[in-house]
């Protein structure tokens, strides 16, 4: 049986997401008996050159072709920003369609609402490629750390400014120029200044922090600065001095009072954090049972990202063939901790 997906957006995640979801459609349907198919997309140039062939098919600038087909029962928001995805994901969820979701800037500040609707509507919001491109960070901190305290989520969560800095220290290249690669392989957002301020980093905090520290964390919490006004010669002052230069994000647990931050810092050189390079991330998690574990992985880019919405989708897949409704993260976090600025 087929199970149909309408697509909003098809830039450089939605076009991995074709691809990907074509390529694992077989092997999907051996395991569940359901053949994922994108049936329709939304864009807004349906005459764009992709990089991808399309074949079945069908691109619209007509939302409702997507929102209103009864036939779709999933809907992969990859368009970003707050507007529209927020409407047309609230009017697929009230459609009662599950939405898988890469979009941080919403998740981060229309998160509780979005859950609350898709939980009203029993269905599902999954956005495991929100944070850290194609590592699986929100799967396991709402699942298999559960067990756990979590009191500390330290790394490097932005592959953007990452891959600037490793340019910057690797190649001797300035900032402006690194910034332009970063966008020529589509790890840099539609406005890649939410990258180089430090606010993208701050969103994906937001959205660990609430799901690891169990509560409910707001973008003002976090204490934010990014990486513009960072030089060819600080990076090379740093080098000499032993360090390189990091946009590291950093949520601490203190006996339920949390620190929140996103800033430029000089790590040591002999730190694995130092040989993060490229637009890698690596996530450092302390629990109080499971002790340090860190992640590590392509934080960005095309196929990263569509590794991580594609596994969101074949999971809801496998739980609507059992017929439960995927319980999406953080939608039960109640509590508010309080933040402390202590640094
Ligand atoms: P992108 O390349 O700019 O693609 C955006 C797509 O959305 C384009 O196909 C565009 O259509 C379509 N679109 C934009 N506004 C629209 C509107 N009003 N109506 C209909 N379609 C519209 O962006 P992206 O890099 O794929 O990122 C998509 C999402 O994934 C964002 O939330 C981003 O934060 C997230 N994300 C990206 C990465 C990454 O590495 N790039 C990684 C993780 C998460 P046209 O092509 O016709 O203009
Ligand atoms: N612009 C983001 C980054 C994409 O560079 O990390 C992945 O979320």
């Amino acid at each position: 049986m087929d199970l149909y997906i309408g697509l909003l957006g098809c830039g450089t995640v939605g076009a991995g997401v074709v691809s990907l979801v074509r390529r694992r459609a077989g092997k999907v349907a051996d395991m569940t008996g359901s053949r994922p198919v994108v049936k329709t997309i939304l864009v807004r140039d349906t005459t764009k050159d992709r990089g991808v062939p399309f074949e079945h098919e069908r691109l619209t600038t007509n939302p409702d072709d997507v929102l209103h087909d009864d036939a779709i029962q999933v809907v992969v928001e990859t368009i970003g920003g707050i507007e529209p995805a927020k409407t047309y994901i609230l009017e697929a969820l009230k459609r009662k369609k599950h939405v898988v979701t890469a979009n941080k800037d919403l998740i981060a500040v229309h998160g509780p609402e979005i859950l609350r609707v898709a939980a009203e509507n029993r269905v599902s919001v999954l956005f495991e490629a929100a944070v850290g491109g194609a590592i699986p960070l929100v799967g396991p901190l709402k699942e298999n750390l559960t067990a756990n305290e979590v009191t500390d989520l330290k790394g490097i969560i932005n592959g953007t400014t990452n891959f600037i800095l490793s340019e910057m220290t690797a190649r001797h290249i300035d900032f402006e120029e690194a910034l332009a690669m970063a966008q020529e392989l589509g790890y840099a957002e539609a406005d890649p200044s939410s990258d180089v301020d430090g606010l993208d980093a701050a969103r994906k905090l937001v959205i660990l922090s609430s799901i690891g520290f169990q509560t409910q964390v707001h973008l003002s919490d976090v204490r934010v600065e990014g990486i513009r006004h960072i030089t060819a010669t600080d990076v090379r002052y740093a080098d000499e001095l032993g360090y390189v230069i990091k946009l590291l994000a950093v949520g601490r647990d203190r006996g339920g009072e949390l620190t929140l931050a996103v800033r430029p810092t000089l790590i040591p050189k002999v730190h694995p954090l130092a040989h993060v390079s490229d637009a890698y991330n690596a996530l450092y998690v302390r629990g109080d049972a499971a002790g340090d574990l860190m992640f590590f992985g392509r934080g960005a880019g095309r196929m990263p990202t569509a590794s991580a919405v594609v596994g969101d989708i074949i999971s809801l897949i496998r739980n609507l063939k059992l017929g439960y409704v995927v319980s999406s993260p953080n939608g039960g976090a109640a509590t508010t901790k309080p933040v402390v600025d202590r640094e």
